[in-house]
């Protein structure tokens, strides 16, 4: 093994990250090749910088004026020339601000800064790559985004075992804790490793746990840690921010977990993609907290992320990351955030409205709306129709939806203009009644 992997791994071994490390984890580390070397040139090379890959005249990267000519408020370098491994510092440090004002349960030393990742996807795929070995298993919602079981599954071999996310049985369901609780104390006797995903708000159910909830969830990972399970949990805040209740925890989970146990280690995954709503400037952020991390423990585990970014993506795009740091320190960036959520509020108080009327309620042998108090979703639960059959009859309507396998549809209310929420699920309430055998 690489002896600057070795190192880090020495670093690392007597806590929860060492014991929790992938065979790719342990031998991962940040090589002191081009990125290193040209760091160090860039802070001591007064001369004559010849390290990078790139093409420079008069100390710039050289840049086509045509394309310049479309990016003026980016100096070329913002523009076009690659950022750093693990992200631009000043992002960096502006994004764990904001995580520390956006929960305030946090405490600066609680967690690792924020690595920059090329959107949360690779953020929830690094964290396998680092943790997942084959066969190992993943503890997931039964409502999860697809892409988790395509990257656990399809790209790392682990296992993906859900549980009920909803208690069942109840007319007003809320967070399954007991079968949260049943299926941690069965994995911490037939395991020492396990990984978990967490993701409020929640796609595709809209749903974010209650304080009460977060609370006892953080009390069952610690119990589940108690009885000797090395615990990664990732936490998913995607939408987070996007909260329409007042009952909703407006913390991430991840601050009632980065300082919870020694056998915790939680990772933080969260980004610009959907607050800043910049879907495809590729930005995320993964950071990592761990109850007895000294400064060296998070230096290491960096180490090994950079080491895994460079060896995948090499490093996230340069330009959007420049643009996200005008936009956090522009004077009107918080009021304008507060108009975009009063945008998805009023949406959201629609789609609430509806389902008070009386299509919904004639439709509601069919379709069962699930609980939902936050993010870009809500989910029906189809019954005696199929999810899928019903999509389709909606498309030939000329109106997408997801199906998730044959019991849910899944509608996306985000991407829907206010005036049009009353027409658009009357369309699901008379579809979903022809569809009726
Ligand atoms: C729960 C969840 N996590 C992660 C992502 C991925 O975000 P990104 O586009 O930044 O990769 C999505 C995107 O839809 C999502 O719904």
């Amino acid at each position: 093994m690489n002896p600057l992997a070795q190192q880090l791994n020495t670093t690392l071994a007597p806590t929860v990250a060492g014991r929790l490390l992938s065979q790719v984890g342990q031998r991962m580390y940040f090589p002191k090749g081009i990125v290193a070397q040209s760091a160090e040139a860039s802070a001591k090379a007064t001369r004559f910088n010849a390290t990078v890959g790139m093409a420079v005249a008069g100390g710039n990267p050289i840049m086509l004026p045509s394309l310049a000519a479309l990016l003026p408020s980016l100096t070329s370098k913002e523009a076009v020339a690659y950022a750093p491994t693990g992200g631009v510092m000043a992002l960096r440090t502006l994004w764990q601000k904001q995580i520390l004002q956006k929960n305030p349960g946090l405490r600066e030393a609680d967690f690792s800064l924020p690595m920059v990742i090329p959107g949360l996807t690779a953020g929830i795929f690094q964290a396998e790559e680092l943790f997942l070995d084959p066969g190992d298993e993943v503890l997931i919602a039964d409502m999860f985004w697809g892409n988790y079981r395509l990257i656990i599954e399809g790209r790392r071999k682990g296992v993906v075992k859900t549980f009920p996310y909803f208690t069942p049985g109840t007319e007003e369901p809320g967070f399954n804790i007991q079968g949260f609780k049943e299926a941690l104390v069965d994995a911490a006797t037939r395991l020492k490793k396990l990984m978990v995903i967490l993701n409020f708000p929640n796609n595709p159910s809209g749903y974010t746990p209650t304080k009460e909830e977060a609370r006892a969830m953080a009390a069952a990972l610690v119990d589940a840690a108690e009885m000797g399970l090395d615990l990664a949990v990732v936490c998913d805040d995607a939408y987070f921010g996007l909260f329409f209740d007042e009952n909703c925890e407006t913390q991430s989970l991840f601050s009632y977990l980065a300082q919870a146990h020694e056998r915790i280690l939680a990772l933080k995954v969260d980004g610009s993609t959907k607050e800043d709503l910049v879907w495809g400037f590729r930005v995320g952020f993964l950071s990592f907290g761990c109850k007895g991390f000294t400064a060296d423990h998070y230096h290491a585990l960096l180490q090994k992320l950079m080491g895994s970014i460079r060896s995948s993506v090499s490093s996230s795009p340069g330009n959007s990351q420049h643009l996200l740091v005008k936009t956090l320190e522009s004077p009107t960036y918080q009021a304008e955030k507060a108009s975009f959520l009063q945008v998805m509020v009023d949406r959201y108080k629609k789609v609430k409205e509806v389902l008070e009327g009386k299509g919904a309620r004639d439709a509601r042998s069919l379709l069962r709306p699930l609980p939902f108090n936050s993010g870009y979703f809500m989910s029906f639960v189809c019954q005696g129709i199929s999810a899928e059959a019903l999509r389709l009859a909606l498309l030939d309507k000329g109106i997408g939806t997801i199906a998730i396998g044959t019991e849910y549809l899944r509608i996306a209310f985000s991407s829907v203009d206010v005036q049009d929420i009353p027409t658009l699920y009357s369309e699901i309430f008379t579809t979903a009644r022809g569809l009726q055998g």
